[in-house]
């Protein structure tokens, strides 16, 4: 597989990615091509870090007209997340481009100079409609790992973007998972980043309850579908993380 392309992960879905080796830390933005006829409309996730630009915005040239991104989603506030969207949406050029984001988050990252409109998702029913009536839903997941967190499912292709949830950090990396081997390798970015398994479970188990989910979307690690997704939510249902680890004092 060479890293180097744009490479679909689903139908209308591809990973615009690259990663930062020295960090062992793969960062995936995922850019959805919505087609209609011949017009297309875009949705770029997660656009990544000021650093890495030039290689996702290559990506994002190979599959699209950069001009076809209607909305950016930034699901939470990092720099390795969002710090490029002030050179992306001068690339895009469309007056009327927005960025998706929880009010928790806009605070923050307005300040890395955005200029596009917000989309303030808890002001939107937590709902984004496409031109060809495909619809986005976006779920608050506090505190995962960061107060203004979101995850974001396609109902058409059943795939659940979930930020740096279902992460992960490692030497080793495929881009889609094949076998249980990547379980164990999402433990240490969970312990260290997400604040406490009682957390991450009460937003794990809304994401089961409210959706079909046929694929994980992460924004580090691999994408993950079939059997596996179901392998993950009670991987991570059950991993201590965060202060469940911190020893209190006798
Ligand atoms: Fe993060
Ligand atoms: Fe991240």
């Amino acid at each position: 597989m060479d890293f180097d392309d744009a490479i679909p992960v689903a139908e209308h879905i591809y990973w615009v990615g690259f990663a930062d080796e020295r960090a062992h830390l793969h960062c995936n933005p995922y850019l959805l091509v919505d087609k209609r006829g011949a017009e297309v409309e875009a949705v770029l996730f997660d656009p990544g870090s000021l650093t890495d630009f030039p290689k996702v915005m290559r990506k994002v040239l190979e599959v699209i007209d950069p001009a076809a991104i209607s909305l950016i989603v930034a699901q939470h506030q990092d720099p390795d997340v969002c710090s490029n969207i002030p050179v992306v949406e001068d690339l895009i050029g469309r007056k009327d481009l927005q960025v998706a984001a929880h009010t928790n988050s806009i605070r923050l990252i307005r300040h890395y100079g955005i200029q596009s409109t917000f989309y303030p998702v808890e002001q939107r029913d937590f709902c984004y409609t496409l031109k060809s009536g495909r619809r986005l839903e976006f779920m608050f997941t506090p505190y995962l790992h960061s107060p203004g967190a979101i995850v974001t499912f396609d109902v058409d292709s059943g795939s659940l973007f979930t930020s740096d949830i279902f992460g992960a950090v490692s030497e080793q990396w495929d881009l889609k998972a094949t076998d249980e081997s990547f379980l164990s390798r999402m433990d240490s970015f969970h312990q260290a980043y997400m604040p406490s398994n009682r957390v991450l479970a009460h937003a794990l188990v809304q994401m089961r309850r409210r959706w079909q989910i046929k694929r994980i979307l992460p924004q580090h690690g691999s994408v993950i579908e079939g059997d596996l997704v179901e392998r993950a939510f009670a991987h991570l249902m059950a991993l201590p993380c965060g202060i469940d680890l911190d020893e209190l004092p006798a």
